[in-house]
């Protein structure tokens, strides 16, 4: 049984809920605990934990979700190495098609350059978007959701993400 942080950040309630929902389904096997983003005093909250999901809708354009900006600023000082983490985050692939989901890759880039390993990567087929910073060789790397969209998709996406990540934590 891994000790797991789900750290999100959401201004409408979506991210949130999926967070809710992966963090449910992990509790079989794991000790999960959920943070919303706005609740940290500080990036070191999150440091705590060697296995990380991190959750942010993306806003603006292909910015992160507000309260990820300061931890996100703090980043820069931080060591990932050791860590494991996967990634989350709702978007909208047709309003704002030219940047879907695109925090997923804006978290993603900044961990791998302080040493943390990602895990959960998806399989972009089956979406409808003009581009996204969260693709790497048509992979995205992590759970994006369009719960604008695509409702109806969200439980099995989570369902089949959280089949994949559930043995890679430790
Ligand atoms: C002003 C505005 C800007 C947005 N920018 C993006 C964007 O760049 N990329 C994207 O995928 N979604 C974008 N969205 C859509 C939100 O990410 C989407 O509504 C998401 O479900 C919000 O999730 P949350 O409730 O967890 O914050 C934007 C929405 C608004 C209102």
């Amino acid at each position: 049984m891994a000790k797991i942080g789900v750290f999100y950040g959401s201004t409408s309630g979506h991210t949130a809920k999926a967070a809710q929902t992966i963090g449910d389904l992990l509790s079989a096997n794991h000790d999960v605990t959920i943070v919303n983003m706005e609740d940290i005093s500080s990036l070191d909250d999150l440091l705590e934990y060697d296995n990380l999901i991190l959750g942010s809708s993306t806003w603006g354009q292909g910015d992160l979700q507000n309260d990820w900006r300061d931890p996100f600023s703090e980043m820069d000082d931080a060591d990932f190495s050791g860590k494991i983490v996967a990634l989350f985050g709702a978007g909208d692939s047709e309003k704002h098609g030219e940047h879907f989901a695109s925090a997923l890759g804006v978290l993603y880039d900044k961990i791998v350059e302080k040493g943390g390993k990602i895990v959960g990567e998806t399989n972009a087929e089956g979406y409808k978007f003009k581009s996204s910073l969260a693709l790497r060789e048509s992979r995205f790397v992590g759970l994006a959701l369009d719960e604008v969209n695509e409702p109806d998709k969200t439980k099995t996406r989570i369902e089949t993400w959280v089949k994949t990540i559930d043995d890679a934590f430790s």
